[in-house]
Order: C-alpha cells, then sequence, then structure tokens
C-alpha cells in the first residue's frame, strides 16, 4: 500500500481534523467533486439527472462510528425520511447505510431493530437496502447482522471486500445459504498483510476470481462495484460466456468518478448504478477516496485555485 494512501486513510480517522475541516468553507467545496450535497433534497436532485441518462442509484446518508443511541436512532429517521423522498419524487434509487451509524458499536440489538425498520420501510416502498462493509473490526459484525435481517427480508443485500483474504469463504458461505446478494468492491480500508493482500495485482485478480463464482451461480447476484476498466471487461466477459442477461447483474460506481464510463454502459443497455452520498459528514467519505487516488488533491487544487 502507498504511503499517501495509508496517510489519508490514517487522517479519515481523525476527529480533531474532521472538526477542522467541516468548518472550512475550502474543504467542503472540495468534497462536492464527489459528494451530491448536505441534504436530501441535493440528492434527489443528483439521482433524477443520473435517472435522466439511465443510471439508477443508491443514496447514503453520510455517516459513521456512531457513539450514542440518539445519534443512532437519529440515522435511523434520516434513512426514513430519504425513503419518503425517493417515493415522492419518484426517482430509481436503492438506499445504502453503514452499521457503525445505526449504532453496532454501541448496541448491537438496538442497531439490528433500527436497520429492520429501514427495510421494513423500503419493502413497503419497494426499493432495496444495500449494508456497507467497514474496517476489517466490524466484518464479523455486519455479516452477523445482515444474516439476521435477511431471515426477514429479501430486500436487503451485503458488500464484500476482495481485499480480505477471508472473502473467499464468506462468498461462498453466503452463496451455500442463498443469501449472496453482493455488492463486491476492492476495499477502501487500512487493513494488515495478515488479513488482506498487500498487493494491488493480487485483489483485482481476487476480485475477478470471486465475480467470476458469483457469476457462474444462478441463485447469487453481482453488483460489481468498480471503476477499474479490467474489472469491467472481466465481468462482461463472464456474464457473456455464462450467457447471462443484462439484468442478471449490475455495475457499480461512485458519484463523481469515471462518468463517462457510467454513462457508456448505461447506453449499452447495461444495469448502472452510482453510489450517491449526501450529508454534512463528508469528511471519513471524502479522505477515502483521496486515498484511493492521491492525484485528486492536485486536481481538487487546481480547480479551487483556478481564477
Ligand atoms: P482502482 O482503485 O484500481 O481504480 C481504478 C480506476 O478508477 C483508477 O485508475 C481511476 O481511474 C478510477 N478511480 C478509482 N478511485 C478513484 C477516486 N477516488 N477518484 C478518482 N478516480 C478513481 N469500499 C468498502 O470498503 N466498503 C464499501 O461498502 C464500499 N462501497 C462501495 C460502493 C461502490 C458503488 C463503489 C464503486 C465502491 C465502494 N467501495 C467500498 C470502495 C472500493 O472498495 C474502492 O476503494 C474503490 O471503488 C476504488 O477501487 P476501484 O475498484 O475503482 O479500482
Amino acid at each position: 500500500m502507498s504511503m499517501l494512501r495509508s496517510l489519508f486513510i490514517y487522517l479519515s480517522r481523525q476527529r480533531w481534523l474532521r472538526d477542522a475541516a467541516l468548518r472550512v468553507e475550502f474543504a467542503r467545496q472540495a468534497s462536492h467533486r464527489f459528494v451530491a450535497g448536505e441534504t436530501a433534497e441535493q440528492a434527489i436532485q443528483a439521482i433524477q439527472q443520473l435517472n435522466r441518462q439511465n443510471i439508477l442509484a443508491t443514496v447514503d446518508h453520510l455517516g459513521e462510528d456512531v457513539f450514542t443511541e440518539a445519534d443512532a436512532r437519529q440515522a435511523r429517521d434520516d434513512y426514513l425520511s430519504v425513503l419518503g423522498q425517493i417515493q415522492t419524487s419518484g426517482v430509481k434509487s436503492h438506499v445504502s447505510l453503514k452499521l457503525t451509524q445505526f449504532g453496532l458499536d454501541v448496541d448491537e440489538g438496538l442497531c439490528r431493530e433500527l436497520v429492520d425498520s429501514v427495510i421494513d420501510r423500503a419493502a413497503q416502498l419497494d426499493t432495496f437496502v444495500r449494508i456497507d462493509m467497514e474496517g476489517s473490526p466490524h466484518t464479523e459484525r455486519t455479516l452477523a447482522v445482515y444474516r439476521d435481517v435477511r431471515k426477514k427480508h429479501t430486500n436487503v443485500g451485503i458488500v464484500l471486500q476482495a481485499y480480505l483474504y477471508r472473502t473467499v469463504d464468506d462468498v461462498r458461505k453466503l452463496v451455500d445459504e442463498g443469501l449472496a446478494n453482493i455488492r463486491l468492491c476492492k476495499g477502501a480500508y487500512q487493513e494488515l498483510s495478515t488479513i488482506a493482500f498487500p498487493r494491488k495485482a493480487d485483489v483485482d485478480a481476487n476480485m475477478v476470481k470471486l465475480a467470476q463464482y458469483l457469476l457462474s451461480n444462478t441463485y447469487a447476484y453481482l453488483a460489481m462495484a468498480s471503476h477499474d476498466e479490467k474489472m469491467i471487461e472481466a465481468t462482461l466477459k463472464w456474464a457473456s460466456r455464462y450467457r447471462l442477461p443484462k439484468d442478471c447483474f449490475e455495475f457499480q460506481m461512485l458519484y463523481g468518478i469515471r462518468r463517462d464510463l457510467q454513462q457508456k454502459l448505461a447506453a449499452q443497455g447495461y444495469r448502472m448504478r452510482v453510489y450517491v452520498p449526501y450529508g454534512a459528514e463528508w469528511y471519513p467519505y471524502f479522505m477515502r477516496r483521496l486515498a484511493e487516488r492521491p492525484a485528486n488533491v492536485w486536481f481538487i487544487l487546481r480547480n479551487l485555485l483556478r481564477p
């Protein structure tokens, strides 16, 4: 892992820096490269624009690492509210959420109860909830909550990260249990080489292997979350080998990243979904995007300093 990537991931977890960044207009402006805005209305507008290009969305009300019950309940209320706005505006969008935002580190039972009520509401509105995957201290508990909520609901899926050694087993188990509605991504957190592939080439190879396995399995659904053209080509290759119709899998990308590729795949008739984050808690999300591509720092500076 490059030094810069490690540095940005380290900085993403520093609360003092987050508090400072949130007060600086310059930083807020920069975050707009990857974040649709601070309000649900701005997120809905961004989704309307995507929908006009035949691109679907999954909306994320930014937030993570909540440490009080009140904040966790607030997260639930915010999601219920954005689900209401999805319904009234008629946009084509799911929601994505993080369990630490729903109090996973406060009380696991409370977290399950709150997430369950969001999935319930989403089911009434005929939409879907994707549970994001966070750093490895949360992997096991996130999977446990997912298995639990899947007992009651089918409109929920999980995220797995190709950089973890354990993911191959997690994928196999979820397929065997009939629970494999999986967004597959490379992984955005800092992990030790004892549990995650340190080399990008190995992460990429694992991602292709996992994608092939999921595509080969009739009862699995793959949401391939990557901007990497090699990953997209591999997905298309295996989908074509297995003669899968275009609606049997989907591509996912992040808001503001590789818009050209998003539009191209949508225009070719593939299911393309964009992750649209919004809210005031943009700092850690923004820093992880810088970690993925430190060149973004210069891109942002250039644009902000342009007369
Ligand atoms: P890679 O990093 O190899 O990048 C390939 C190319 O994509 C780059 O060369 C560049 O062109 C472009 N690119 C990638 N990142 C960029 C950036 N930040 N800015 C500009 N260009 C960029 N992770 C996680 O741990 N848990 C999760 O729940 C999720 N959820 C999630 C949802 C969706 C829809 C996506 C697309 C991604 C995630 N991720 C995630 C993040 C994921 O793990 C990973 O960090 C990023 O997607 C970057 O990896 P790529 O697969 O794009 O490849």
